[in-house]
């Protein structure tokens, strides 16, 4: 892109370390946010735009900055909530692709409308929640989303897609997949959920069932539950704005079956959730805590205190020492238990 080019709300040479909540060190060549779907069409008639890397974040929760990227970040600001449907069934919501996930969650709650309350607190945007199919405490994305509305980056065409396109699995999307979110190709402007009128409390994950257990709450309100989930969140996850963090750091690993036996013959107190094609899936928490990685660091990083499957900052950190310390957890847990790790995050 050349400066005489360039629309008015490109920025350049812009630092994302405060725009990701892991807070590492890198710059951007070039920065736009977008507030609306016709700046993204303006982007789209920029030819340098298609010889340009791209890539799009909301507000940087699940990224690792590894150093500067030398082409264009498009931040996603598109805002706006709507009810756009109200039927026997359900309440239908529009959502802009920028706005803040928990707030929405709240906002829900507050006009009456349940079925979000148990992803209360995750951070980021509405617009990368399908991406990673957000979940927690027993629901995720994938149960309330009904639609979604992107467009690609290079034509500015709007390409809508419904559930089913959006081939959803654990922690995953097809904007995982080549030549979608990970390479800039789409970019989320719009959700639409679906919020069931015949609402029925998710409670039966187990802390979560234990913590409504100690309010003596026996048939919680979604708002009731929200605030459970709320009080366990602050309890485990280290708050962003105090110690930098991207979330889980790992997917929590799935094994086959017979090794999880023999797992559990060795560890009996092993946490394991059996899947419906016999794989048994593990947790990734409870394999670093017994490779002796919960609160230690490596560098200026560690394996949080609290709840050993999240990364933490603890000051002035770069993209490299989380890389090196995201080995040596990998090699340590393969080597205790013989069972391999994945990053979560999206590596930029
Ligand atoms: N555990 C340990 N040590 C720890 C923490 C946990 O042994 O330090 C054990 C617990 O005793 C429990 C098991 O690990 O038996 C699971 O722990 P937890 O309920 O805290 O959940 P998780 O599997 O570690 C997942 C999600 C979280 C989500 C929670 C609650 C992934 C990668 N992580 O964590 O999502 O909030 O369940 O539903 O699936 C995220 O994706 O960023 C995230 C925070």
């Amino acid at each position: 892109m050349t400066a005489r080019s360039l629309p008015d709300f490109v920025e350049r040479d812009v630092d994302l370390a405060a725009r990701t909540t892991l807070a590492l060190p890198g710059r951007a060549a070039y920065f736009a946010e977008l507030k609306s779907t016709a700046q993204l069409a303006m982007l789209a008639r920029e030819p340098a735009l298609r010889t340009m890397r791209r890539f799009v974040i909301g507000a940087g929760s699940n990224l690792v900055l590894t150093g500067d990227f030398d082409g264009l970040v498009m931040k996603v600001a598109i805002g706006g909530r709507q009810l756009v449907e109200e039927n026997d069934d359900a309440w239908v919501v529009r959502v802009g692709a920028g706005e803040d996930w928990h707030q929405l969650v709240m906002w829900t709650l507050a006009q009456g409308w349940p079925g979000l309350e148990n992803l209360a607190l995750i951070p980021g945007t509405v617009g990368a929640a399908p991406i990673q199919n957000i979940g927690a405490y027993g629901l995720e994305m994938a149960d309330r989303l009904l639609s979604l509305e992107s467009v690609d980056t290079l034509t500015g065409k709007p390409v809508p897609l419904d559930h089913a396109g959006c081939r959803f699995g654990y922690r995953d999307s097809v904007f995982k997949q080549q030549g979608w979110h990970l390479d800039g190709q789409r970019l989320i402007t719009h959700v639409s959920l679906r919020l069931p009128r015949r609402w029925q409390a998710r409670t039966r994950y187990a802390e979560l069932a234990a913590e409504l257990e100690r309010r003596q709450l026996a048939s919680p309100s979604a708002r009731q539950i929200a605030e459970a989930v709320i009080a366990i969140r602050r309890r485990k996850l280290p708050d962003p704005a105090t110690l930098p963090n991207a979330g889980s750091f790992f997917h929590n690993p799935r094994v086959s079956g017979s090794l999880a036996e023999r797992l559990a013959t060795a560890h009996p107190e092993l946490p394991r959730y059996p899947q419906p094609d016999g794989s048994v899936k593990l947790a990734a928490a409870w394999l670093i805590e017994r490779s002796g990685w919960k609160g230690r660091d490596l560098g200026r990083v560690g394996m949080y205190e609290r709840q050993a499957l999240v990364l933490v900052n603890r000051g002035g950190a770069h993209g490299a020492e989380v890389i090196a310390l995201a080995r040596a957890v990998q090699a340590d847990v393969s080597q205790c238990f013989g069972v391999e790790l994945t990053p979560e995050p999206i590596f930029l």
